[in-house]
């Protein structure tokens, strides 16, 4: 495959631990796990595998230790389709770790082990350098990295998340055709509070004016608004039984670039965006099951006006 060829993600990669309770463990209580799973995580490497589902050429550049969770993750990341020659092994280093605590209504807490040796650096960037078609970049990942990614992309760039305020936040953001941010990041973006879908259809319109096409989730439950020159969408949740919501924004931002990178319209790119994060909701843990039949099913439920 050509580097060409292929969608670039600039993300996490980690060890993802789902421990499913049936009730959150208050202070000084403990909880017997229900299920363990055990995956392929980190935003970067939920992006990747849902653009390998979606049948898009992908490659990821995030880092991993030199240990061997690493061995086991990079061989499972393989095993999706996804291109992991530009993963950093940062020596010395222990793989990045998310634990979620899912209990039985959908609720989760998250604990991250991921130091400053498993987030990308400038340099690593700009070592793994190649041509793609289209640059996702995720945000949590250090601005300088983040600059460094969107600086040396040629197609199109997909920022997801808010980037840091920080000095290189005006340099990034004016090098993104589109931008996709959940309703706490599109908060943070804006300074609005997005509860509502008019509040958020005119934070994305601000956002939007720079970009191509900007995306916004409003509410914890709420929904997400897409806004571009010639149009707008608002998309409201459908019945999708929701397990765990992680991973759906991973999704969304995925099915998204598919249909842009395809040369699609927004309009269709909206509907794959919307079913895909649909359909990663049901299952526990972030890693999405985009199955051409399930997706089938979430288009012809698709709530999108
Ligand atoms: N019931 C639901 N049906 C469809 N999509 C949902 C549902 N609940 C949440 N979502 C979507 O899931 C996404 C979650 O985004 P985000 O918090 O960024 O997730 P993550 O960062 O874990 O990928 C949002 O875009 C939201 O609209
Ligand atoms: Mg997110």
């Amino acid at each position: 495959m050509d580097a060409a060829d292929q969608v670039l993600v600039v993300g996490q990669v980690a060890r993802d631990l789902v421990l499913r309770v049936a009730e959150m463990p208050g202070e000084r209580e403990s909880a017997r796990a229900r299920q363990r799973l055990e995956m392929l995580g980190g935003k970067g490497a939920n992006q990747a595998v849902a653009l390998a589902q979606l049948g898009v050429p992908v490659a990821l550049l995030g880092v991993v230790g030199d240990d061997p969770v690493a061995d086991d993750l990079l061989a499972r990341a393989r095993g999706d389709g996804v291109d992991v020659s530009p993963v950093v092994r940062r020596a010395g280093t222990s793989t990045g770790l998310i634990v979620s605590l899912l209990d039985a209504h959908g609720q989760w807490r998250y604990v991250e082990d991921l130091p400053e040796p498993v987030l990308l650096t400038e340099d690593d960037v700009l070592l793994a350098a190649r041509p793609s078609r289209c640059t996702v970049v995720q945000l949590q990942q250090p601005s300088a990295a983040a600059l460094a990614a969107v600086r040396q992309a040629a197609g199109l760039v997909v920022l997801e998340g808010a980037p840091a305020d920080d000095e290189r936040r005006a340099a990034i953001l004016a090098a993104a055709h589109v931008l996709r941010a959940d309703a706490k990041e599109g908060g943070l973006l804006t300074g609005a509070d997005l509860t509502d879908p008019e509040t958020a259809v005119r934070a994305a319109r601000e956002v939007q004016r720079a970009h191509d096409l900007a995306l916004v989730a409003f509410g914890y439950d709420g929904g997400d608004v897409f806004v571009w020159r010639g149009g707008s969408l608002v998309s409201t949740h459908g019945d999708a039984h929701v397990v765990d919501t992680t991973g759906a924004g991973d999704a969304l931002t995925a099915g998204l670039t598919t249909v842009l990178v395809r040369g699609g319209e927004p309009e269709e790119a909206v509907e794959l965006a919307v079913a895909a994060a649909a359909a990663t909701v049901e299952h526990p843990g972030g890693r999405p099951h985009l199955t051409p039949s399930r997706l089938r099913h979430f288009l012809r439920r698709a709530r999108v006006g």
